[in-house]
């Protein structure tokens, strides 16, 4: 016999694999114990070849979860063998947030709001437009983790996302995925598309391999043009660095991983959590 309370007990996951590194379990316990929700979030490591069974799992309620995280390299697999992704997945292909409801297993991508809402938090006013001028912004990188990024400021009503990547195809993808305000150049155009852009995103790793951090002056970019990260490892990239020395406003990344957070609690557990310096200070520690 199960112990009646155990079966109230809500639980989530986060899985991938490997995904012992996964900061996810240490950002919902926080939230659950400060609602005091009875529910547990916990990594759950699964292969690439049972991560179709371990979906039937789930929709089946076999598993006993409510939802969970996926992360590398499941985020494709993820929304391709769910029931009802929603328009973000769709045209993403990929997602991270996953819920099950009436026996179906309904997919979601939150990385691009995350993306959003850290900017938000932590310079208020960043995309509001300057009199008269269109609404720029510049992407270094063309990557899976650039995707949900360019999604999300065309969706914020940017009026031209301009990617830069070394490899040009990959960007011309971008703009094939998303649409005409999206536009794709070459990386020694980078400095051109800088022209009164209000707002620089590095998804590369660039500085950070041994090699040094290419020279970028950020002069070209609009007066209070903002320098921002999406990697958070370490928190001040070597870009942000650069940015930092040049007299730029900077916002690291962390707080992106943070947010992204926010829509899968809120569906799993009931409350909309918010991110506070407690929770950004403990995940800092842990670095
Ligand atoms: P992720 O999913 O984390 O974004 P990815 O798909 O491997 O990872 O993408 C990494 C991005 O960083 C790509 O845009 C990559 O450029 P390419 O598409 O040309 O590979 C970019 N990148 C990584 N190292 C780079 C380097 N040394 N110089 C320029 N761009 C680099």
């Amino acid at each position: 016999m199960r112990d009646s309370r155990e079966t109230l007990t809500k639980k989530a996951f986060v899985t991938g694999f490997p995904v012992k590194h996964s900061r996810s379990p240490m950002i919902h316990g926080y939230w659950l114990k400060q609602f005091g929700i009875d529910g547990t979030y916990s990594a759950h490591p699964v292969e690439p070849e049972n991560f179709l069974a371990f979906l039937q799992s789930l929709r089946s309620g076999e598993s006993g979860y409510v939802g969970g995280n996926v992360t590398i390299p499941h985020k494709e697999a993820a929304y391709r063998l769910s029931d009802a992704p929603d328009a973000l997945a769709e045209e993403l292909g990929a997602a991270n947030t996953l819920w099950v409801e009436g026996g179906r297993v309904h997919a979601t991508n939150t990385d691009g709001r995350g993306f959003i809402a850290n900017l938000d938090q932590r310079h208020p006013g960043w995309d509001a437009p300057a009199a008269g001028t269109a609404r720029r912004a510049v992407i270094l990188g063309a990557g899976g983790a650039a995707r949900a990024v360019i999604q999300a400021l065309r969706d914020r009503g940017f009026d031209e996302v301009h990617v830069v990547n070394r490899t040009l195809a990959r960007a011309q993808e971008m703009r094939d995925r998303f649409g005409e305000r999206v536009h794709a150049h070459p990386m020694d155009a980078l400095r051109e598309v800088m022209d009164e852009a209000s707002l620089f995103v590095n998804t590369t790793s660039l500085g950070m391999d041994g090699e040094p951090a290419p020279d970028i002056d950020f002069s070209p970019l609009a007066s209070g043009g903002i320098v921002t990260d999406i990697v958070y490892v370490p928190l001040v990239t070597p870009i942000l660095r650069q940015a930092m020395r040049q007299g730029r406003p900077v916002v690291d990344g962390l707080g992106m991983l943070l947010h992204q957070a926010v829509p899968g609690f809120e569906i799993w557990f009931g409350r909309r959590p918010e991110v506070d310096e407690t929770l950004r200070n403990l995940i800092i520690a842990d670095m």
